[in-house]
């Protein structure tokens, strides 16, 4: 256990889902997975352990239903992405983004805890917050996870416009990265980035194609690194005070018959290593990630307003780049990727355009049924060309489920009922078949 800890009140019961929106704290002695919630399947095909899911309910109850009732998780969670509401104290049109602080932190403590079991041994876990809760939760997740389960944390930049009515104006929203297996490990199973192939040029017209290259030097003092080299312009080039060349002096002599040697300025530079694309490493992730690379929140809703042009815009999607280079390091295809806040689903469509196999789980009934549904149609159907759709080399197919997880406390209503929300699935099935014709 941690020496230091962080506490609150009701920390050591379970927060469960009531109802459409509320929690209530619970002993957990009393509830077990054998009073699992009831799980609901609204979709005509029936459930096969390799089904991506969209489940409608709270993310606690989702884990504890298909636990207890599927086998949908036996083959474990390579990636656990979640990117719950803030808790800034504000509201979103979609969702109320205002919780007790005490509560918030007992929602992310039981669903982290839920999940655990199910990760496997080379997962990782991604949890995407800003500034009002990002603190507390990393000791959280220290609590769960192990101090030692500590990645990174990766500063995204979320917008590129300031706000002058701030004392500072945010646009980064961090997002924590543990793995169980602690990163020595988890580093050996992670894939690295592609590096950039237009930095690729032909200077000298090589018949082996483009080239991009590396000082021919390496870090220390080493003697038998140290020898003269003869530059094209007739100049003796030594290593600079405090390295060495990167390779012994026999080495360089057939990297130079093999034309592997660059001298830059016309050959008046010091020697540089010519690296052809097979033999480029891919590049370590950097924590710092600009929206040039991975997109805005802006840009997000852009694409959901070209999916969606009729609707009110979703105030908090993330953008579908950014889910890429998460899924990219942490996954291969077929992984499972489960996200447990879908909101307007980025991890799921991501997901799917990069063939991993999803679960994703909201609980606003409109939500799921007027955009993470929808959208996740489109990227079956074809219908969608936008976000990660050309990177990913997307076209269409494959299939999910719709299920719907019945709180163990409190109602629904007559409108979000499970009669009610199948009959809803039905029709956006329907509508969205007799749409794409
Ligand atoms: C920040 S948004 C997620 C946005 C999403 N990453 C995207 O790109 O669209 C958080 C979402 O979590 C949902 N949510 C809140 N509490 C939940 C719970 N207990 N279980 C499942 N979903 C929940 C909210 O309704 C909201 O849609």
């Amino acid at each position: 256990m941690n020496d230091v800890q962080i506490s609150w009140p009701n920390k050591d019961l379970t927060l469960y889902a009531s109802g459409l929106t509320d929690y209530q704290w619970v002993d957990p002695k009393h509830h077990t997975l054998s009073n699992a919630p009831e799980l609901v399947n609204h979709s005509s095909s029936c459930g096969s352990s390799n089904s991506n899911l969209v489940i409608i309910g709270d993310g606690l109850d989702a884990i504890d239903a298909l636990v207890s009732k599927t086998d949908a998780l036996t083959g474990g969670i390579r990636l656990l992405y979640i990117d719950p509401p803030f808790n800034t104290q504000g509201s979103f049109r979609q969702y109320s983004d205002s919780m007790k602080r005490s509560m918030w932190l007992s929602m992310f403590q039981d669903r982290l805890l839920a999940i655990k079991p199910h990760l496997t041994q080379d997962s990782s876990v991604w949890v995407h917050l800003d500034d009002s809760e990002v603190h507390r939760a990393r000791m959280v997740m220290d609590e769960i996870f192990g101090e030692g389960a500590f990645v990174a944390s990766v500063t995204w930049q979320k917008k590129t416009t300031r706000d002058s009515r701030a004392a500072f104006s945010t646009n980064h929203d961090t997002i924590l990265v543990y793995a169980p297996s602690g990163p020595k490990k988890w580093k050996t199973s992670r894939n690295l980035l592609a590096k950039d192939e237009a930095n690729l040029q032909n200077r000298d017209n090589d018949p082996r194609g483009p080239w991009t290259d590396a000082p021919f030097t390496a870090p220390g003092f080493r003697k038998a690194q140290q020898y003269d080299i003869l530059s094209p312009s007739g100049e003796i080039k030594r290593p600079p005070r405090g390295r060495s060349w990167y390779a012994t002096e026999p080495t360089f002599q057939s990297l130079l018959e093999d034309d592997r040697i660059w001298f830059p300025k016309n050959g008046a530079g010091s020697p540089r290593l010519k690296l052809f694309p097979h033999q480029l490493r891919g590049l370590v992730p950097f924590t710092v990630w600009g929206s040039a690379d991975v997109g805005s929140n802006d840009d997000a809703k852009r694409h959901l307003l070209d999916l969606f042009p009729e609707r009110e815009v979703f105030d908090t999607p993330k953008p579908e780049e950014l889910l890429e280079r998460i899924i990219h390091i942490s996954t291969n295809p077929g992984d499972l990727v489960v996200d447990l806040f879908a909101g307007s689903g980025t991890t799921a469509a991501v997901s799917h355009k990069m063939r991993r196999r999803w679960i994703t789980v909201e609980r606003i009934v409109d939500t799921a049924l007027e955009f993470a549904i929808p959208r996740l149609n489109a990227v079956v159907n074809g219908s969608d060309h936008g976000g990660v759709t050309k990177q990913a080399s997307w076209k269409a197919g494959g299939y999910f489920e719709v299920l719907q997880v019945i709180p163990r406390f409190g109602s629904l209503g007559r409108g979000n009922s499970a009669a009610a929300v199948s009959q809803k699935v039905k029709e956006l099935t329907h509508h969205e078949a007799s749409a794409t014709g």
